[in-house]
């Protein structure tokens, strides 16, 4: 077949390229046909290019007609023409190539379509798993051409900045000995070791620690990550990190590393200026007034203390809150939106809240464990009315002065005796809030960073401290000396990047010091033959003149994800897995052939439903 190999894109004629003679390759995007002339808009990843066949003129229309008729959307095809400028009233300003058309005067259909499983570029409308399993059609439209660019650019902006501070980009190997990020590992037989197994890496965080005892002070990877844990919008199996390690800094140069490459990789991307530092906030403050350590501060609505006001009023149940140790905390929900930027900062509309939707408020919050939520609406003259009101009579003013309500806002509070179930409750009724009053604007970014985070929580199931993060942390000096006697006021030096409320990375200051691994240890429960058996090499490797060091991991679906204003990694991933894990295009994960699985000595028993 003759190729008619291209000599120009979709995207780039203009009006000065008048009179020249293109060949042009692509898919047919849609077809008319205005008695006898057709206009193709011809598409490539550049853009769109009008075609014009004019079947009407004499010599050789016949089989151009013929050829146009047979032209279906998605057909790939060839053409050859003239370029020529639109007449003025066709000019078409919202396509870079609308001021010209290409008059054809040769077509070849390079490859057919059959009809299409859905429209390209109304994929919004199909299925998640029909666009999964045919991804290859889904990717061609200008939507998804647009992210999987944007995903691109981001990479190569990451590794610009990276490599010009002096940082290494280093592989690390995907066929590891299980490291633990708190998820479960993908594994792989090995065949010529029966009975042993690989394990994917859910981050290369062992190796870059490794890295840095080797001396390469300064690292990075675009490294992928395998986790076996349950899919959410910001979550794959398979996904892709930033991964950063430096020797010889504190917890604040690696904070001001990352806001430097934020800055690049926003402006170099997007044209954004981001601010030079981020806010800071600790793990508790951000946790008292948000309710969540990763706050959307694209608003404010601050939860506040109620705990002032309970014991004038007379409800029973704030007043046992407070005596079994717990918390009562309060949001004021601003009844009108006075102008558009306080609006913006939380004072939205609506007022009024109907009891249904302060149920469905109330709904959130139980999700959470909150027992129950209270309400009270503001009214003129100083007042409270409806819901709990009136067990607040008597101190009304005093609370509406303190929270700083006004009349027609409406006043929500949760009460738990656990001070931590009062907050994430209410902090999750104030996210559902901003969603709902339009406040979560896609086109800010609002960068923190949370700082102290506790080291260890106690897994109650299990009866056990756990690694808040990971193993690896440093505790903060001040606690060394009570890290065994008082676990769960130990604060790590631990950092979480947070934007528009979704954790955009993590990272600590290491151990690097055995004796101190081998504490933590200890602590969460790993006996020493346990700890040797799994880790040995770590510590062995902090034997040998290990550096101060420490790091941090942007996940890069998740900073895509954000700055294409979207809410799921699948669409800034080419092909993602389903909410099951499964690829519908591929059908993996699927069944191996049996002499496969002779070779790797594995007999498959009884298939258990999983019990999650
Ligand atoms: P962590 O486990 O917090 O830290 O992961 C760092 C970042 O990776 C992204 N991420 C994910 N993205 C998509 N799907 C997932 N399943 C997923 N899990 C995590 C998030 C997250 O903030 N080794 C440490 C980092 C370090 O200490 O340097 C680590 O992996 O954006």
């Amino acid at each position: 077949m003759e190729l008619m190999k291209r000599n120009i894109d979709c995207g780039s004629l203009r009006k000065s390229d008048t009179g020249r003679i293109v060949i042009l390759n692509g898919w047919v995007n849609r077809k008319r046909d205005h008695g006898g002339i057709f206009f193709i808009n011809l598409r490539d990843r550049y853009g769109i290019t009008q075609v014009v066949v004019d079947t009407t003129v004499a010599g050789g229309a016949a089989e151009l007609a013929a050829l146009c008729a047979e032209l279906r959307n998605e057909f790939c095809i060839a053409v050859e023409g003239a370029v020529r400028p639109r007449p003025d009233d066709m000019i078409n300003p919202s396509m870079s190539t609308g001021e010209i058309e290409v008059l054809a005067s040769k077509i070849l259909i390079l490859n057919r379509a059959e009809v299409l499983p859905f429209q390209i570029d109304e994929e919004s409308k199909a299925n998640e798993d029909l666009r999964l399993k045919y991804r290859y059609l889904d990717l061609r439209s200008a939507a998804m051409q647009d992210r999987i660019r944007l995903r691109s650019e981001v990479t190569f902006a990451v590794r610009e900045w990276m490599t010009a501070n002096s940082f290494y980009e280093i592989e690390t190997p995907t066929f590891i000995k299980s490291t633990p990020e708190g998820a479960r590992d993908y594994l792989v037989p090995s065949r010529l070791y029966p009975g042993k197994f690989y394990a994917l890496p859910q981050s290369p965080q062992l190796y870059k620690q490794i890295l840095m005892v080797a001396g390469f002070d300064k690292y990075f990877q675009i490294a992928r990550c395998y986790r076996d844990e349950d899919a959410r919008g910001d979550r794959q199996p398979e996904f892709t990190q930033i991964d950063i390690e430096m020797s010889f800094v504190g917890r604040d140069d690696v904070l001001s590393m990352t806001e430097g490459l934020m800055g690049h990789v926003f402006k170099k991307t997007l044209g954004i200026d981001l601010p030079a530092q981020f806010r800071r906030l600790t793990y508790e403050e951000a946790m008292e007034r948000y309710g969540s350590d990763k706050p959307d501060l694209r608003f404010d609505m601050e939860m506040r203390d109620f705990a002032p006001y309970v014991e004038a009023g007379g409800f029973q149940a704030f007043k046992e809150a407070l005596s079994q140790g717990g918390g009562v905390k309060a949001l004021v929900v601003k009844g009108k939106a006075v102008n558009p930027a306080e609006a913006q900062e939380g004072r939205g509309s609506p007022p009024g809240y109907s009891r249904k939707q302060i149920e469905e408020l109330e709904a959130q919050a139980k999700i959470y464990r909150a027992k129950g939520m209270a309400w009270m609406k503001v009214a003129a003259g100083n007042a409270l009315e409806g819901g709990v009101s009136k067990f607040f009579t008597d101190n009304a003013g005093q609370i509406i002065s303190g929270l700083g309500a006004e009349p027609g806002d409406l006043i929500l509070v949760v009460a738990d005796a656990k001070r931590s179930i009062a907050n994430i409750a209410l902090g999750a009724v104030r996210s559902k809030l901003g969603r709902d009053l339009g406040l979560c604007d896609v086109k800010r970014f609002e960068f923190a960073w949370i700082v102290d985070f506790p080291m260890f929580e106690f897994n109650e199931e299990e009866n056990r401290w756990e690694a808040a993060h990971h193993m690896f942390t440093w505790p903060q000096e001040k606690y060394h000396a009570t890290l065994e006697s008082d676990p769960g006021a130990v604060k790590g030096d631990l950092y979480d990047l947070v934007l528009n409320g979704y954790e955009l990375a993590s990272g600590s200051i290491r151990i690097h010091d055995s004796e101190m691994q081998k504490r933590i240890f200890k602590i969460v429960g790993f006996n020493p033959e346990e700890a040797e058996k799994r880790f040995g090499f770590l510590t062995e490797a902090f034997k040998f003149g290990a550096p101060p060091h420490g790091g941090i991991a942007p996940g890069l679906d998740r900073l895509v994800m954000l700055m294409a204003g979207q809410t799921s990694i699948k669409e800034v991933i080419a092909f993602p897995k389903n909410s099951f894990a499964v690829s519908p295009m591929d059908d993996s994960p699927g069944e191996v052939d049996k002499k496969q699985l002779e070779e790797l000595c594995i007999v498959i028993g009884k298939v258990i439903p999983q019990i999650q």
